[in-house]
């Protein structure tokens, strides 16, 4: 456990272009701070002392606002920028040199039971106030936009924005036309026009067999 505390301090440096010194970032990072208190809570829970691992990690977020549930599984050089806000559910398994912000859900659905939080590839970036929920993966070096809300499965090197999130890019292209905000895909109107299209062709078909065949009379 403690091999991981000296990559943690490095990730910070790695990540964040304002830490200065090893004292500053060691003693005023609260992310740092959450990360190696779920490594002693997660230690406990493997253990089975389940209350005091929750104890330890409930101490931790009332120390740094982050809720890191003790079963969780966590990577190396994790960094948490900022922190306030964030919840990382029991069976979220994180790779390695994950950066996460403040404000994120690492979450389920409600609908789930036994693995129902996501798997984050290694090198995954998650934006401010992102929330990702339930129990899918999220591919190694994909970028998750802030506020995007992902409810399914990321492949690796793809940029996810918006609400539902959806891929904007793939492999360094872009994944469609140019992202017009004001034309977000509305499923609702796709599922009409469907319908319009069925009911077009049904009266086609009515219009038909109305049609006066041979002697006359209409089709019945
Ligand atoms: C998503 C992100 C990682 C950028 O990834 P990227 O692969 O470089 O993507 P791009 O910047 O090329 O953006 C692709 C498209 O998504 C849009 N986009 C980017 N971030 C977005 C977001 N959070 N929400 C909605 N749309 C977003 C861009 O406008 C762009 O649209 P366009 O193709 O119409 O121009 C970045 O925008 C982001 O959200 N980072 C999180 C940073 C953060 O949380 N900082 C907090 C600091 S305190």
């Amino acid at each position: 456990m403690f091999r991981h505390f000296r990559s943690d301090i490095n990730a910070v440096f790695e990540n964040d272009p304002a830490a200065r010194s090893r004292f500053e970032v060691i003693f005023t990072y609260s992310g740092l701070h959450a990360i190696w208190a779920h490594r002693i809570a997660h230690m406990l829970f493997r253990r089975k002392w389940f209350t005091v691992a929750r104890m330890v990690s409930q101490f931790s977020r009332f120390m740094t606002g982050i809720e890191i549930h003790p079963g969780a599984t966590i990577g190396h050089r994790l960094f948490i920028d900022h922190g306030m806000g964030i919840v990382i559910g029991e069976t979220c398994e994180i790779g390695d040199d994950v950066v996460i912000y403040q404000g994120v859900t690492l979450g389920g659905t409600g609908k789930e039971k036994g693995k129902r939080h996501p798997t984050i590839g290694n090198n995954v970036v998650i934006g401010s106030g992102a929330k990702v929920l339930g129990s899918f993966s999220i591919g190694d070096n994909s970028n998750i936009g802030s506020n995007a809300v992902v409810l399914r499965e990321v492949p690796d090197n793809c940029t996810v924005v918006g609400n539902p999130g959806r891929v904007v890019r793939r492999n360094g292209e872009r994944v469609g036309d140019r992202l017009d905000h004001k034309q977000l895909p509305d499923p609702v109107i796709e599922m009409f026009r469907e319908m319009q299209k069925e009911i077009n062709g049904l009266k086609s078909e009515v219009e038909k067999l109305r049609q006066p065949v041979a002697g006359g009379e209409t089709r019945s």
